[in-house]
Order: structure tokens, then sequence, then C-alpha cells
């Protein structure tokens, strides 16, 4: 098994990622199907000729620089393992921030939310998890996303503690009309169409319809915050997840449609990453 773990860190250089130890684990714990202490307390054993076939093919796929959650298919979020594809975003550590936010928020009564663009449906379940009695649907405008976010609800389902999650297809709010929440959340597509990270890394691989707003990364943005206002309850809360440096342009647009409240949270490496704010007529 160690053995595996070596030929691929006798990767050139040019072939490495910057965890490619790391790397070289996930895709042999896929393989085999067993947990990490497994490994290490087994150094000794050999894979079967049809795992090294599948581990060399993983490391292949790797090495052109495909993300390691799309060969493994699976990545995990708020401790739910989530199924991934190349339809949407890989959930990110960094949006389990906006779940905490959610629960900062200690509401005690079961309410309806709104997750605008849920992909995976990572934060929607991530929420349902500790919240099952919450009314929450999760919508996107790509269909094959809608599938895979069930797919996941289904998966974590066995004591029917995601039932009261539904995914529908909806070009943001249109297929919800008089539809009103209690709480939205959003982690939409917020980067520049000439952004350079573009370019780069796993990105390649995810879909430009999960990443990419017009104007400067804000559109997606502003088009939500325009339109919560009507599908929140009175002093609703809306949580945006946006980019490091979009919270000012976020909160003055706040500001603008009349929400009150803002206040802006860092991320796991302490950038600006959440803004919170409140809706009301009064
Ligand atoms: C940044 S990804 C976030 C995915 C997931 N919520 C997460 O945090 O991992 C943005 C998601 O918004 C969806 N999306 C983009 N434009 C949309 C639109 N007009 N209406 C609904 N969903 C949209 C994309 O398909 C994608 O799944």
């Amino acid at each position: 098994m160690a053995a595996a773990v070596s030929a691929f860190l006798a990767l050139p250089e040019d072939n490495k990622s910057d965890t490619v130890k790391l790397d070289a684990e996930v895709l042999l714990l896929a393989c085999i199907d067993k947990t990490r202490t497994y490994i290490f307390t087994w150094p000794e054993k050999k894979l079967s000729q049809e795992q090294q076939k599948r581990f060399f093919e993983m490391v292949q796929r790797r090495k052109l620089g495909e993300p390691i959650a799309h060969i493994v298919g699976f990545r995990e979020f708020w401790s739910l393992p989530l199924e991934v594809n190349a339809q949407t975003l890989i959930p990110r550590p960094d949006t389990e921030t906006l779940v905490e936010q959610v629960l900062a928020l200690e509401i005690t009564n079961d309410i309806s939310l709104l997750d605008l663009g849920t992909g995976t449906g990572a934060i929607a379940l991530a929420i349902a998890s500790e919240y099952p009695n919450w009314n929450i649907t999760g919508c996107d405008r790509i269909q094959a996303a809608i599938e895979l976010a069930e797919r996941n609800r289904q998966r974590l389902n066995n004591d029917n503690q995601f039932s009261k999650v539904q995914f529908i297809k909806s070009n943001w709010f249109s297929a919800l009309k008089n539809k009103k929440y209690d709480v939205i959340v959003s982690n939409p597509p917020y980067i520049e169409p000439n952004d350079p990270h573009l370019n780069q890394g796993d990105v390649c691989f995810e879909p430009l319809s999960a990443l990419v707003a017009q104007d400067d990364g804000m559109a997606d943005l502003k088009h939500i915050i325009m339109q919560a206002r009507s599908h929140l309850n009175e002093n609703g809360v809306l949580l945006l997840e946006h980019g490091y440096n979009q919270s000012q342009q976020v909160s003055d647009f706040l500001i603008q449609m009349s929400y009150k409240g803002i206040k802006t949270f860092t991320d796991l490496s302490g950038n600006d990453r959440i803004t919170v704010s409140q809706f009301g007529t009064e």
C-alpha cells in the first residue's frame, strides 16, 4: 500500500499538486474503501490488481489537474459526505461560515429558509442537519444540480432528518412567485469574468455558471438583494457569501435597498466573506 503512495510522490515536480501526499492518501482510500487509520495500521498490505489499476487511473486524472473531489465523486461539507460532479461547485470550507452564521441567529422556532443556487445542496442540507424541522427549499437554475442535490438529500435521509428539504429548478426567484421565507441564504456566482483565478487549479474544472457574474462579479448578488425584499417575511434575514473584496459594495447596495442591521463576517482565512442583513418595512 505504501508503494502506491510512493509512486504518486515520485511524480515529476510539475505534475504535483500542493497537497501531493494528502491527494495520494485520499485516492488510495477511495480505491480500497477504508478509513485513513487502516493504511497506517496495515502499511504492508498489498493492493489487488484491480485496486492498483483503479488507483493508477485516478492518479492519471489527477496528473491532468482534475479535482480530487471529482475523481472520488464526493466532498465532505459540514461533516456530510456529498456527491459532487462537474455540473456545479465543489462545496468550499469557507461556505461553512455561512452555515455558522445561520446558527448564530439562534432561531428557536421552526421557520422557512430558502437556499438560492443550492448546487450540491450543501448549505440547505447542512442547515437541515442542525434544524430538521425547518422548511428548507433549495433552488438552482441547472437541472443537473437539482438532481444532484436531491440524490444527496435522499442518500442522507435514512432517519428522515432531511425530509423537510425540497429542491426545485428556478432561475433565482422565477419559480417562487408569491413565496416568502424567514431566512434567505445564497452563495451565488461572484467572480468577475476576467479573474485570472478562473484558469488555475480545481476551478478550471468547475462550470462558469457556478462561478462567474457580470458587473465585476456583482450582478447576481445585486439581483438577489433586490428581489429578496419581496420574498422575505417581515424582518426576515438575508445571508450572502461574496468575494473577499466585495463586502463594501454588497453593504452599500444593501443600504441602498433599505436593508438594516448589516454585518460582515470573515471566513477561515480571515477574509470578509459573509454579509448578513435584515429587511423590514417598519
Ligand atoms: C457558487 S455556486 C454555489 C453552490 C452551493 N450553494 C455551494 O455553496 O457549494 C452557485 C450556484 O448558483 C447556481 N446559479 C447560477 N445562476 C443561477 C440562477 N440564475 N438561478 C439559480 N441558480 C443559479 C449555479 O448553478 C451554482 O450551483
